[in-house]
């Protein structure tokens, strides 16, 4: 359909070229400065017209301008790979062959790679792939805090604090958007649940919302963001896909946002509301007419027929109609029509190779009493044991799922790299979650079992018995109630009975790395009787291969921790259901949800309490040693300037991130014992050093004062903290504001 459109404008060009060489309407002149050719459609557009695009057409486009060869706008998620083509009115598969895609390792695997540079890799990578795929908008990158460790959809997002997903989600957006894709980034704000997610009010106060939940958002805009997905939920009693204080207060007046707000699919509710509060494109609402398959029922949308109504009797003013519709040319101008015409690329060997290289950079190495990377005997026996080792996990979870050119599983990957030198055998051990398929798309697994739990265990232990070293590779999956959309987890402990067996595991095995693959935090009770832990995500296509690279020592583990892992959930700052999941109050409408922890969420909280954890914030080991030293901070320009060097005094080739935080030890208001306002990553040879500079400004020492409406830096001491976690701080440097 699209090509059509542009053919059809082609032709046009064409032939008033052939006339008169400056014949060709402006708009359609690629050119022309995009204002200039969003004006002139505008002008010609009629009232009809302009308000067409302003909703869905189906289930992932919205219309263009047929009549003057502007083609429709076509969404697809995001943000793990490019989603299969679904029906016209549907979610399912259409079961196409030419759309299984390259499936790039979950959000917050990308986030724990702690690396700009391959989060632009990544962003150009699946932008090329949305690109071949005739997409205009990657509903993607997901950056939601992780306010609590049971939200469901932890795993679509960069972890759980805003400095981190501010400097991770630019280069991702800029990338993706270098392909003339629009980057929408997702999902604005304050939804940090699953449960009770379209019908929860988020009470938050004005300083936890700028501190906490907006910077990534506001970085993403300053950055250069297309555009913009409300939430599903509530905040200031108003739904988010239009909600005045967010879209046209902050988010388009205050920030200068210029590109397009997009509903989450169905999170438009109000014919009013949806005209006035800063939404521009309604898609996925769940009307009648869609159940009951009226012959249009997409003109049932809010912003469909009562919209073009309310335009008509005047209810509703042009003008407002001309900002949504402005929006959506420019939209439609920088990508289809942009100056630059992209083509894209679909499952290249390139793409492969980065998707492989995020997933292994990414990996945690939290425990290794040296054991790792694995030495086995020439013949010897490696045991794997967990259904993840074999689960693919690429389908499922909600939105995100996808249908992958192929996906290597921790079994495949493992045997690989022992081909010839170890035999390497699986044992389940445990029966987690049996599904196979999500919208249709079915990863072609068996995943029946006759064996009993009790079977099954007692025959991974007695294997295990047998093995010069046992891989345990269990987690989480992305059934219900685990990392998955829709559902929030119920505890953070492992599913399935896996602690038991791990620790009967340990019992036997000469040797027992344990391998979990969660989106989210899991406690781990058995932590102090195995010899190694690793943590994993879900790792897309190359996920097998990357997981066998780092255990072999092919390559040598770098990723830290983008959140906490508590030893208990009642050790975190939710302690009341008025906190989490919300409360009922008597005559609301909505559970009402209270941010009563305010900015402590996190490292900020257990640091700020003193609240011991299993594994803090930003931690990851090497297999190589690092030095930090020669740290100093000197005033320069309008700010100060901490530098250290670090050096690489092991024996292997390897990364850390130097991680700078700022404590305020004296403040107006209560503020967290430190917080991230600096990292970078460094790749170092043995005896390499590199002498490391950070920039510090008044913005990292403020607080946002929500009386003045601005951010304040008071004056006094300050400490700069340099380390490797947020608990390993090896330099405390004091300087002070005058
Ligand atoms: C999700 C979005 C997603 C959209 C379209 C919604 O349910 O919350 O993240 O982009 O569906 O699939």
């Amino acid at each position: 359909m699209k090509k059509i459109y542009l053919l059809a404008a082609a032709l046009s060009i064409f032939a008033c070229g052939q006339q008169q060489e400056k014949n060709v309407p402006l708009y359609l002149d690629p050119d022309a400065p995009i204002e200039a050719r969003v004006e002139d459609a505008l002008s010609r557009m009629t009232l009809e017209e302009k308000n067409a695009m302003t909703h869905a057409q189906s289930k992932f486009s919205s219309p263009g301008v047929p009549r003057l060869g502007i083609p429709e706008l076509w969404h697809s998620d995001g943000p793990h790979g490019i989603r299969p083509e679904v029906l016209w009115d549907e979610w399912n598969q259409a079961g196409w062959t030419n759309d299984s895609c390259t499936a790039f390792p979950a959000l917050v695997n990308l986030a724990a790679t702690w690396d700009c540079e391959l989060s632009r890799l990544y962003g150009e990578c699946i932008g090329a792939e949305a690109r071949y795929r005739e997409k205009d908008i990657l509903l993607g990158p997901g950056i939601n805090m992780g306010r609590t460790p049971l939200n469901g959809r932890t795993f679509e997002y960069m972890g759980e604090d805003p400095y981190l997903a501010s400097r991770l989600v630019v280069p991702y957006v800029q990338g993706v958007q270098s392909n003339g894709v629009a980057a929408c980034v997702k999902h604005f704000a304050v939804n940090n649940q699953e449960t009770n997610r379209t019908a929860t009010n988020s009470v938050v106060d004005d300083r936890t919302l700028y501190e906490i939940y907006l910077p990534a958002f506001k970085a993403a805009v300053d950055g250069g963001a297309w555009a913009i997905m409300g939430s599903y939920n509530l905040y200031n009693g108003q739904f988010n896909c239009h909600n005045k204080k967010l879209l046209c207060d902050i988010l388009k007046d205050e920030w200068g946002f210029d590109g397009v707000v997009i509903s989450d699919w169905g999170g438009c509710r109000d014919d009013d509301e949806a005209v006035t509060n800063g939404l521009d494109i309604e898609m996925g609402t769940w009307t009648n007419g869609l159940r009951g398959a009226a012959s249009d029922s997409y003109q049932n949308y809010h912003l469909a027929r009562p919209y073009l109504e309310r335009l008509r009797d005047g209810r509703a003013s042009e003008e407002v109609l001309n900002d949504k519709a402005r929006r959506i040319l420019r939209t439609i101008f920088r990508t289809s029509m942009g100056k630059e015409q992209h083509f894209g690329s679909f499952t290249s060997p390139e793409h492969f190779a980065a998707s492989r290289k995020i997933a292994a950079e990414g990996l945690v190495l939290l425990k290794n009493d040296g054991v790792l990377p694995l030495q086995v005997p020439q013949d010897g026996k490696i045991l794997l044991v967990g259904e993840n080792a074999y689960k693919m996990m690429t389908v499922g979870g909600g939105s995100s799922s996808l249908k992958a050119k192929y996906e290597v599983i921790p079994l495949d990957g493992i045997k690989e790299a022992f081909a010839g030198k170890a035999e390497v055998k699986w044992e389940r051990g445990y029966v987690g979650d049996t599904q196979t398929s999500y919208n249709k798309v079915n990863t072609g697994q068996d995943l029946s079992e006759s064996r009993s739990a009790i079977q099954l265990g007692q025959d991974a232990v007695a294997a295990a018995k047998e093995a010069d070293c046992v891989i345990f590779i269990g987690g989480l999956n992305k059934s219900k109630y685990q990392d998955n959309e829709g559902t929030d987890r119920l505890d953070i402990g492992l599913p399935y009975c896996q602690d038991e067996l791990i620790e009967a595991l340990s019992e036997v095995a000469k040797r027992l790395v344990v391998v979990n693959i969660s989106g989210s935090p899991v406690s781990m009770p058995w932590a102090d009787k195995v010899n190694a832990i690793v943590q994993a995500w879900y790792g897309g296509s190359e996920f097998g291969h990357a997981l066998a690279d780092v255990l072999t020592g092919v390559v040598n583990p770098s990723g830290k921790l983008p959140f906490t892992i508590p030893y208990a959930l009642a050790d975190g700052p939710l302690k009341t259901e008025r906190q989490y999941p919300g409360i009922m109050e008597e005559g609301k409408q909505w559970w009402q949800e209270y941010y009563d922890e305010g900015v402590f969420i996190g490292y900020r909280w257990y640091d700020t309490k003193q609240i011991p954890v299993q594994f803090p914030f930003g931690y990851g080991l090497s297999y190589t040693d690092f030095e930090l030293s020669g740290a100093t901070v000197k005033p320069s320009g309008k700010g100060w300037t901490v530098t250290a060097v670090v050096k690489n005094v092991g024996k292997l080739a390897g990364a850390e991130v130097v991680q700078l935080y700022i404590s305020d030890t004296e403040a107006s208001v209560e503020r967290p014992a430190k917080e991230l306002k600096g990292f970078e990553k460094v790749f170092l040879n043995p005896g390499e050093s590199r002498k490391l500079s950070f920039s510090v400004d008044r913005q990292a020492l403020s607080f946002f004062d929500a009386e003045k409406h601005e951010w304040v830096a008071e004056p006094g001491e300050f400490h700069a903290l340099l380390g490797t976690s947020s608990e390993d701080i090896k330099a405390d440097l004091v300087f002070s504001l005058k």
